[in-house]
């Protein structure tokens, strides 16, 4: 069975989007695939955040990702910080980095080119840890979203070059950029991408959200004019929008509803897809809530750092052999 590991940094909530076109594929790999999936909570601390905010956040993730179907009994899930290896290697990697290979990272660039007051060293040598996250378990794949290809591809080449400054020590890991299962975008504007960094609230519904509230939020959906039902992204975004989402949440194929539908008017639909949103909402906070007041997480992680800490400090073990901090 091929590897795959990906990691999760705990900043923000998660919307129908990221359900959609991103946890939904995880949540199927793992009957494919040996997985790791960790937090990647020294990430955030990249970035100025209180305490208990990235406490909030990191509990809240796991949550959702259990409530969306990731399987602690499939895959191994655990947090960065609780495996030292994970810091130990960064530093190593930070220091087969060039400093001019960090500083092409075009996320890097974009950080600074937008003059973000308060840009820390840890954004600048972030992808060397993200190396490090992934050379520890020799993963064969590591999904990402396209912003992370170039760091995955930073992972090729440190891995490379330890191997020949050394000898043959780590995986050099394939990027898979998530083939996005189907792109969600804003209910007020369809031509934008759905994002929780959204100025109206009204266009991106929160895997959190009040299920009717969402269910509102579908009702209000901007569509269009021309009054016919199709499938029809470039024409019809608004309306193309909701049938991927019914689609998506009902696996019922696109053409099969767009058929159902013909004669039949956008109420219908949006009253059909809300249904569906809110009921989907429902079930999911659900079991979102079960997993909080079942004390479980702890236990999960804590299981997770133990079969994800065997893993990783065999091969820190032999890295520090191989560059000499051993003697
Ligand atoms: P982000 O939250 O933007 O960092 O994205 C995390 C993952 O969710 C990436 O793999 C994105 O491709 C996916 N994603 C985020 N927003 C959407 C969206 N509106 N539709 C589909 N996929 C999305
Ligand atoms: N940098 C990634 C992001 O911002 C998160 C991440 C950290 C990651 N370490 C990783 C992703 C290792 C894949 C593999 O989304």
């Amino acid at each position: 069975m091929k590897t795959m590991l990906s990691g999760i940094k705990p900043t923000g909530r998660l919307t129908l989007g990221n359900y959609i076109g991103a946890i939904r594929e995880f949540v199927k790999y793992q009957d494919e695939y040996e997985m790791f999936i960790f937090i990647a909570n020294e990430h955030a601390l990249t970035v100025p955040i209180q305490a208990s905010e990235l406490r909030k956040n990191t509990k809240d993730l796991i949550a959702l990702y259990l409530a969306c179907g990731l399987d602690p009994e499939k895959c191994t899930i655990f947090l960065q910080s609780d495996i030292a290896a994970h810091a130990q290697l960064g530093w190593i990697m930070t220091c087969m980095s060039g400093y001019g290979e960090l500083q092409r990272m075009t996320q890097f660039k974009d950080k600074m080119a937008k003059q973000e007051t308060g840009i820390t060293a840890g954004l600048f040598t972030y992808p060397p840890l993200m190396s490090a996250d992934i050379l520890l378990y020799d993963p064969d794949y590591v999904p990402v979203g396209v912003d992370q290809k170039q760091h995955v591809e930073l992972t090729r080449d440190l891995a490379e070059r330890f191997n020949k400054r050394y000898s043959d020590t780590f995986k050099v890991p394939e990027p898979l950029v998530t083939k996005v299962g189907a792109k969600i975008f804003d209910l007020q504007d369809p031509t934008k991408k759905m994002s929780k960094s959204d100025t109206n609230p009204k266009g991106c519904i929160d895997l959190l959200d009040n299920p009717a509230t969402a269910r509102n939020k579908i009702k209000s959906a901007v569509t269009d004019s021309l009054g016919e039902i199709r499938f029809d992204p470039e024409n019809q975004p608004g309306l193309a929008n909701l049938i991927t989402i019914l689609s998506a949440l009902t696996d019922e194929p696109i053409e099969s509803i767009v058929e159902r539908y013909q004669g039949k008017g956008y109420g219908e639909l949006k009253k059909e897809t809300g249904d569906v949103v809110f009921n989907f909402l429902t079930d999911l906070q659900a079991r979102y809530q079960d997993i909080t007041s079942s004390g479980k997480i702890n236990e999960i992680l804590n299981e997770g750092a133990q079969k994800a800490s065997k893993v990783a400090n065999k091969k820190i073990a032999k890295v520090y052999r191989k560059v000499g901090l051993t003697i």
